[in-house]
């Protein structure tokens, strides 16, 4: 499934966030590249152990916890730290590749298995020409471009890859979601049910029988498919 969530960061979010990627050390993208996708790579990332790093990522987690529908689509149980990324000039692509299963979190402190792969863009689609992120999934290639603060979640098994930017710079971030439903297929199932289930209580009521019939139904799949 892939799903466009709108807004993870505020306007005010977005300000900040792009004052701190102005000022920030940037460095070769290929440091967090396996060897494959090293080869595809050519952009420029953020140092981890940073503190604009430090600053973005606490803006891009604390806009994910505040949006609903990420946790409806996620269903997280691990999100690895934002990591930020820059395309323009000579470092301005990233050829087809799929991201590794496993990230291991530079601070040594665990892993996380990359179920859901998601980008929140952080340039407006008219600063830059070219950068689509082109994603495969089931229907076909898919040509993603978001306004500033909007986010992509994309199954993490999909190919990938971004397109040559030629004009202007596209900067965003980029993170893997551990998932507490591992497939694809009961993730999406899920999330529909519970977006059909939430504007049947908008319209019929909390106490409304078949609300509460279809609400024991989501919890019993995902008691049956959560996995801790
Ligand atoms: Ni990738």
């Amino acid at each position: 499934m892939l799903l466009h969530v709108r807004k993870v960061l505020s306007a005010d979010e977005l300000r900040a966030a792009r004052r701190l990627l102005a000022a920030a050390p940037w460095g070769d993208g290929r440091v967090t590249a396996g060897e494959q996708s090293a080869r595809a790579k050519n952009n420029q990332q953020l140092p981890e152990a940073c503190e604009a790093s430090r600053q973005l990522q606490k803006l891009v987690l604390d806009g994910l916890a505040r949006h609903q529908l990420f946790f409806s689509a996620a269903l997280p149980k691990q999100i690895s730290p934002p990591l930020f990324n820059r395309y323009g000039g000579e470092a301005n692509s990233f050829g087809n590749h799929v991201d590794s299963a496993v990230r291991y979190l530079s601070d040594g402190s665990g892993r996380v298995r990359t179920d859901i792969s998601c980008t929140v863009f952080l340039a407006e689609p008219d600063e830059y020409d070219g950068g689509e992120l082109m994603v495969e999934d089931t229907y076909g290639q898919q040509r993603v471009k978001l306004p500033a603060g909007d986010m992509v979640l994309y199954p993490g098994h999909s190919v990938h890859r971004v397109e040559p930017v030629t004009r202007g710079q596209r900067v965003a971030s980029f993170f893997w979601v551990h998932s507490m439903v591992r497939s694809d297929e009961r993730r999406r199932l899920l999330f529909e049910m519970d977006q059909h289930l939430m504007s049947l209580r908008t319209r019929n009521g909390e106490t409304d029988p078949a609300v509460i019939g279809l609400t024991a139904t989501y919890h019993n799949l995902l008691r049956m498919w959560l996995e801790f």
